[in-house]
This record gives C-alpha cells, sequence and structure tokens, in this order.
C-alpha cells in the first residue's frame, strides 16, 4: 500500500475524537466480517493491528498480535516496518505504542473515548503537587513509578525522576529494580497491583501507606511517610473491585478442587483468598496449560473469561468469579464497526482517531517505558 501524508485538515484533528460516521451503524454480521476481512487484506503489511484480551470476539478475531500490555507494547516497539499500528484497546495502551514506535508511525485507537477510569485517577497536576509536599514534609529520595495504566504526562514524570514504568507482569521485577535505587518508591495508579506485588516480595503492611491526592500531604502525617517504603496511589480499577471473597467462598464449596486465578487488580483479600494472580497473558496461558479436568474461577473482564471458556473447553471448565460477569465499558467501545471504518479509512489515505504524544512529553515517557523494557 502507498504512503499517504496527513492534509492539513486532518493534522488539525489530531487527537480530536473523531465519532463513527452513520454510514457504518447497522451493518450485518456478514456484512463486518466480510469487509473487515477485505480490508484488512488489502492494507496488507503497512497495518499492524494490535488487540487487548479483553477485546471483543468480533474485534479480536483481526488482531495480528492479541495480549497483555506488555506484550503488546513490546510488539509496538519492534513493528517499526508497518507505517500504521491500529490498537484495539484503550488510550494508555495505545499512547505507549505512540511513545515506542518509531518515527513516521502512526497509531490509530478506533475510537478515541476508550479511555481508563483507572488511569483518570492520577492526574499530572496531582502527581507534582504529592512531589512538592512530599520534599515539604522532608521526604527525600523517593522514586516514582507507574502502573502502564496511566496518562504519558504521569509516566514522563517518572521518566524524568528516575523511575520507571510497569504493567501486571513485570511490577515485582520493576518494585526490585526500584528499591536497589531508592528506600522509598511510590506507586502510581492502582493501589491494589502496588499491595499485592509488595507484599508478595515480603513487604509487610504496615510498611505502605496509602496517599489520598485529595487530602492535604495525602492524608499522612510526615512520620508516616517517613518510615513507608512505598506509597501507594489511592486509585484502583472499577472492574476489579467488583471481585470478592465471597465469591471465591462460593466457588470453592461448589468445586472443592478447583482453582482461583484473579487479576492482581483485584483487592488484597481477593488476591489472598486466590491461589494464584497474573496478567491477563497470565491468566490465559495457566489456564490453557492446566491438565485436563480442571476447573477455574476467574477473577478478570468478562470478554477475556467467556473466550477462554470457549477454548479451552470441553477439556477444562472456566467460569467467571462474578456470576454477573464483570465488563470494562470502556474497553467495549472500540467496536468492529469503529475498527471497519479506521481500516478502510486507510485504504483511501485518511487516518481517524490517530493518537499522538506531544513530543515534550514523548521524549521522558519513552526514557520510562524503555527503562521497564530493559528490566524484564
Ligand atoms: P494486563 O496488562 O494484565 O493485560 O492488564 C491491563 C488491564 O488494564 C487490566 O485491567
Ligand atoms: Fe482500566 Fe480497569 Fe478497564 Fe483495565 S479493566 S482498562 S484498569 S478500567
Amino acid at each position: 500500500m502507498d504512503v499517504q501524508l496527513l492534509t492539513e485538515h486532518e493534522n488539525a484533528q489530531l487527537g480530536t475524537r473523531q465519532p463513527l460516521p452513520e454510514a457504518y451503524l447497522g451493518l450485518s454480521d456478514e456484512e463486518m466480517d466480510a469487509r473487515l476481512g477485505a480490508a484488512r487484506a488489502a492494507l496488507g503489511d503497512a497495518v499492524v493491528i494490535l488487540g487487548h484480551h479483553y477485546q471483543r470476539d468480533e474485534v479480536i478475531r483481526f488482531a495480528d498480535f492479541t495480549g497483555d500490555s506488555l506484550r503488546l507494547s513490546r510488539q509496538a516497539a519492534t513493528r517499526a516496518d508497518a507505517r500504521y499500528i491500529v490498537f484495539c484497546g484503550v488510550q494508555f495502551m495505545a499512547e505507549s505504542a505512540d511513545v515506542l514506535a518509531a518515527p513516521g508511525q502512526q497509531v490509530i485507537l478506533p475510537d478515541l473515548a476508550a479511555g481508563c477510569s483507572m488511569a483518570d485517577m492520577a492526574t499530572i497536576d496531582q502527581l507534582e503537587t504529592c512531589w512538592d509536599e512530599l520534599e515539604a514534609a522532608g521526604v527525600a529520595g523517593v522514586l516514582p513509578v507507574t502502573y502502564i495504566n496511566s496518562a504519558a504526562a504521569i509516566k514522563a514524570f517518572c521518566g524524568e525522576h528516575g523511575g520507571a514504568v510497569c504493567t501486571s507482569s513485570n511490577a515485582a521485577a520493576v518494585l526490585a529494580w526500584g528499591w536497589r535505587r531508592a528506600a522509598t518508591l511510590l506507586m502510581l495508579p492502582d493501589q491494589h497491583l502496588g499491595r499485592n506485588t509488595a507484599c508478595a516480595m515480603g513487604v509487610p503492611l504496615d510498611e505502605m501507606v496509602v496517599w489520598d491526592p485529595d487530602e492535604p500531604l495525602g492524608g499522612l502525617t510526615p512520620d508516616a511517610l517517613a518510615r513507608a517504603r512505598l506509597i501507594l496511589w489511592k486509585g484502583h480499577c472499577s472492574v476489579h473491585e467488583r471481585f470478592t471473597v465471597a465469591q471465591i467462598d462460593r466457588f470453592r464449596a461448589a468445586h472443592p478442587d478447583g482453582r482461583v486465578i484473579v487479576h492482581p487488580e483485584c483487592t488484597f483479600d481477593v488476591v489472598q483468598a486466590a491461589d494464584e494472580t497474573g496478567s491477563t497473558e497470565r491468566i490465559v496461558q495457566r489456564v490453557t496449560e492446566s491438565p485436563a479436568g480442571s476447573v477455574w474461577a476467574v477473577g478478570t473482564e468478562i470478554h477475556l473469561v467467556s473466550r477462554l471458556a470457549r477454548q479451552v473447553a470441553p477439556e477444562r471448565t472456566v467460569v467467571t468469579l462474578d456470576p454477573f460477569g464483570c465488563l470494562c465499558s470502556t474497553m467495549f467501545r472500540v467496536s468492529p464497526n469503529h475498527l471497519l471504518w479506521v481500516l478502510e479509512s486507510l485504504i483511501e489515505g485518511r487516518v481517524h482517531n490517530r493518537v499522538v504524544v506531544p513530543e515534550g512529553r514523548k521524549r521522558w515517557a519513552r526514557v520510562a517505558l524503555d527503562r521497564m523494557l530493559e528490566i524484564t
């Protein structure tokens, strides 16, 4: 496919959400599938489609690569051959891809409204205030580490202040790296991932404190901060917070030999009550590689769980830990209609819903992401 340059109009629209045109509404499943297949084939190597495990079946079947945040970041960093990276995931993933992509590559998020409510729980203004307050309180030598589920500005701050990014699959390695450099780490924005990971590394709970960005000095005393090895940002994932210990108890009563695996964004009590914890990629791997006859309860987003259940049946049984299923509504925003629209537009030389991290931010965000990729 020939490489097209952006028009002046398209340049002006960068970062602005462009809504799905009406012509892409109300298509039958058959038409959608046929057109998606044709568009994918026509674009060839000019495009790589990355799909996170939480995407719907109708979308993920067109992904060239699927995976967790770490796996997809690595793909984004190494697919310099593709002119366009179409990221079927959420904003922070597409932003990370834009930071890691080669010069000239363009990253497209089919619906720019696909954000992450956890990432929104830490803003750069709040982080700068936190940093100033820590300094004023005499809490010195803190190293910031951010979960990849955060805005590019937060990643850039971490890069500029000697810190790094982590994902759910390498958080322990990144925290260990951080503690070799500083006595105290500030972990944003997911308190559960931070607490669960540090606890598994042997850090006592009373050496962790929670920083509330809505309170002066995070709602903490200078003494408590001075004793802390880990300052956890008060953020969480509302999808994963819905899993409970009572659900695990009910599953165990019904399946005494069953196993429970949950994502580390679940609360501390849920992770403690589960048999295993891991990133989405690890969950898929553990269940897929388990012996025939295994019965699993899985605590993560429902699209992954339902797909996994179908893929491993009938040899293995997979049920969702939450009987009502936990849906990530922002992941769900990327519809096959959006994917079709952005692909067919690329064939016509038009780029919609491109994600662009501003150059100033990109530099330090890249430092933080590169540190992560070097650590693991
Ligand atoms: P993974 O990196 O494990 O895929 O997690 C991403 C995420 O947003 C989980 O809610
Ligand atoms: Fe964000 Fe939670 Fe959705 Fe993951 S599941 S993308 S953390 S809102």
